[in-house]
């Protein structure tokens, strides 16, 4: 019967226990009764039999109600429990109460109607309790679940404000630093030019007569060292531009990197986008790792390139921060199926399979505060789950991790709000 109450009676003396069953049956509760006879018989039914109450003597060949109780809470037993006992004695009421006790009885005044009333009230209590404990394990996990959408959101957030103030700064740049370039071009055919006139007025020295003037001319040019500066100048302006140059490439880089103007699902290159990533994070790449790429050939994939790129430059510093010493970080593209694949593969210190289950939670780092937030994965697979694309990792202490991160070229119909 589903209101059945399992009942589990707990007295050394057969004819007590009897009493009890009996009062009980009379006493119109559906109960399925258990007897044990013993404080360690109890405890081993409690333990595997899910019953709703207990009725336990307080005196037992093997200890008394009260251990008894405290080691069912020690157990981790939340069954509640009656206590029957010989004469009234408040102190060991209270102390039993205490010990988690749901209420007593004293044996003299056991009838039906007074063990209906203690184990129907005792079973209500806890199961109000259970609900209660359910409810806030639940507003628990509701708790974190929102602390940790409220990072996520506060770090797409981040993201997206510093995509936006490099991409501005990048526009800034890109003005002065086109004209810098241009103007030094012009500048190297003015000093060619120069340099051209200087040696026309240089053939008019054998023409003329004042010694004077022609000393000093001659002194003037020692002094200056015009031969290593006519060297030297061109020297300098070829190095400028080249200079300027690269500026331009890390202006283009950080441009393509946030693609702020573009947050729109779009066709895009991986390996491009792989190669701006890598531009950006050199400089925390660098001095620990070599980069080794190895892309195949692939096709234009439909993503949020901004939002990928971000998923690239998390597994980079990730392999970066990885290795301990120096070592090697291999990036390898391919296809696969109807989708493309990206590789990062570190030579670091690796993660045994308990990290492994964890990485992808919001908040999970074993990088000392400060430096890690435990977000950059679990950002990432949302970014890739949006993408209906798959994250996997595969790793082993002390050899390295590979992250695979694997999109399909063409988003279903219905896609995701981006
Ligand atoms: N390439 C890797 N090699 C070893 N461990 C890694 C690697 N990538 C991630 N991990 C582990 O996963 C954890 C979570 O990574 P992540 O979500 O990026 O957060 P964070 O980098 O801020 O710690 C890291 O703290 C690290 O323990
Ligand atoms: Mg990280």
């Amino acid at each position: 019967m589903a209101n059945e109450l399992k009942i589990l009676i707990v007295d050394d003396d057969d004819v007590d226990r009897m009493a009890v069953r009996r009062a009980l049956e009379k006493s119109g509760l559906e109960v399925e009764i258990t007897e044990a006879d013993g404080a360690a018989t109890a405890l081993e039914a409690l333990r595997h039999g899910n019953f709703d109450c207990a009725l336990l003597d307080y005196l037992l060949p093997d200890g008394d109600g009260l251990s008894l109780l405290r080691d069912t809470r020690a157990a981790n037993i939340s069954t509640p429990v009656v206590m029957l006992t010989g004469q009234r004695d408040e102190r060991l009421i209270v102390e039993l109460l205490r010990a988690g006790a749901a209420d007593y009885l004293s044996k003299n005044e056991l009838s039906g109607e007074t063990l209906c009333h203690a184990v129907q009230t005792a079973t209500r209590l806890h199961s109000a309790e259970q609900e209660k404990l359910r409810a806030h394990d639940k507003l628990k996990q509701a708790h974190r679940e929102l602390q940790a959408s409220h990072q996520q959101l506060l770090q797409s957030e981040k993201l997206a404000s510093i995509g936006q103030l490099a991409a501005g700064v990048a526009h800034e740049i890109n003005n002065p630093v086109g004209y810098v370039y241009s103007n030094l071009g012009t500048l190297q055919k003015y000093i060619d030019n120069l340099f051209q006139m200087l040696e026309g007025y240089a053939r008019l020295e054998t023409l003329v007569s004042d010694k004077e003037t022609l000393q000093a001319v001659q002194t003037l040019k020692q002094e200056l060292d015009l031969e290593y500066l006519k060297e030297d100048v061109r020297d300098l302006v070829s190095e400028s531009r080249e200079g300027i140059s690269r500026v331009k490439g890390i202006v283009q880089d950080l441009k393509d990197f946030s693609h702020v103007d573009e947050a729109e699902w779009q066709w895009a290159d991986l390996a491009h986008g792989l190669d701006s990533t890598l531009n950006i994070v050199n400089n925390e790449i660098k001095y620990k790792a070599e980069v080794v790429k190895k892309y195949g050939d692939l096709p234009e994939v439909e993503c949020l390139a901004s939002q990928i790129n971000q998923v690239f430059m998390n597994l980079l510093v990730n392999a970066a921060h990885a290795i301990e010493e120096r070592g090697t970080i291999t990036v390898r593209t391919g296809t696969e199926g109807d989708g493309a694949w990206v590789e990062v593969s570190d030579t670091g210190k690796g993660m045994d399979a308990e990290i492994q289950k964890k990485i992808f939670d919001p908040f999970f780092t074993t990088k000392p505060v400060g430096t890690g937030t435990g977000l950059g994965l679990s950002l990432s697979y949302s970014i890739v789950q949006k993408h209906h694309g798959k994250i996997s990792v595969d790793s082993e202490p002390g050899r390295g991790s590979t992250f695979r991160v694997w999109l399909p070229l063409r988003q279903p119909k219905q896609k995701a709000a981006s």
